[in-house]
């Protein structure tokens, strides 16, 4: 049994309604505190980790400022609701298969005028900036790919795509995704196997780096130290920045 898989349609315009994360929405925060708590790490941690390294991706070499931003598996939005306030003079919208997780993600986002939440992608938009948040590994390996492709049906022409994944070279992320109900059944993808799926669907790989890496008691190695160290393969999480490739496309 893999409950926390989802039943994808490779169309990420139109999928299909999936109950997976609906039974965990109401309880998403307090799920994910808990399995953290033990190491007296907080969820919003990784949340903040996640848009500082956006942050230094758009705002580094050749970068822009995004205007439209899609959260792709929003999940209840926790992510969704930073990015709004981070990049404040973009649209973001995000969409999930989960119809609870959305309920929870708009009262949680709701007093942000450039935020909204949506069972499928808008058809009208073309997004300079995607994001996924942990959310191909609720993907079967099978049908990833297909969805990664998908994604450059909403993507502006010089859009960049940002996935973030649970690191499985990290024994504690490991440890931990053992212990979180939602992560029963997943399978973790690495850095590594995502860079070649993702050049495989015609992207060209322009950022990879690894995240997260001191826990709360060393917390005052983590502004100046873990930027550094975003090339060794220990840290939490990782995020793995594309766009298509236009020499192949
Ligand atoms: C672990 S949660 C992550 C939520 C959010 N991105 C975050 O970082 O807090 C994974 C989410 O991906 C969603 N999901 C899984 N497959 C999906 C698909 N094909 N399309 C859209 N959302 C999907 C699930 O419903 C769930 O809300």
């Amino acid at each position: 049994m893999t409950p926390a898989r989802s039943q994808v349609d490779s169309n990420p315009r139109a999928h299909r309604s999936d109950e997976d994360f609906d039974r965990h929405a109401e309880h998403y925060d307090e799920a994910l505190a808990g399995v953290l708590q033990p190491f007296g790490e907080d969820p919003s941690h990784f949340d903040a980790c996640k848009v500082g390294a956006l942050e230094r991706w758009m705002l580094g070499k050749g970068a822009m400022t995004p205007t439209r931003i899609l959260d792709f598996g929003c999940g209840v939005g926790r992510l969704s609701v930073l990015l709004a306030q981070r990049f404040s003079s973009a649209r973001v919208v995000g969409v999930d298969v989960s119809k609870t997780s959305l309920e929870v993600a708009a009262a949680r986002g709701g007093n942000l005028a450039n935020l909204s939440f949506s069972e499928q992608v808008p058809e009208s938009v073309q997004f300079d900036l995607i994001i996924a948040a942990n959310v191909l590994h609720h993907i079967r390996p099978q049908e990833r790919r297909g969805v990664l492709v998908s994604l450059q049906d909403c993507l502006a022409p010089s859009g960049q795509v940002a996935i973030f994944e649970h690191n499985p070279w990290n024994p504690l992320t490991r440890f931990v995704v053992s212990r979180c109900g939602f992560d029963e059944g997943v399978e973790l993808l690495s850095l590594r196997a995502l860079t070649a799926m993702a050049r495989m669907g015609g992207y060209e790989v322009v950022q990879r780096r690894y995240l997260v890496f001191f826990p709360r008691v060393l917390r005052f190695l983590r502004r100046r130290v873990e930027p550094a160290l975003s090339r060794f393969p220990l840290g939490a999480q990782y995020m793995c920045g594309m766009r298509v490739n236009r020499k192949t496309a």
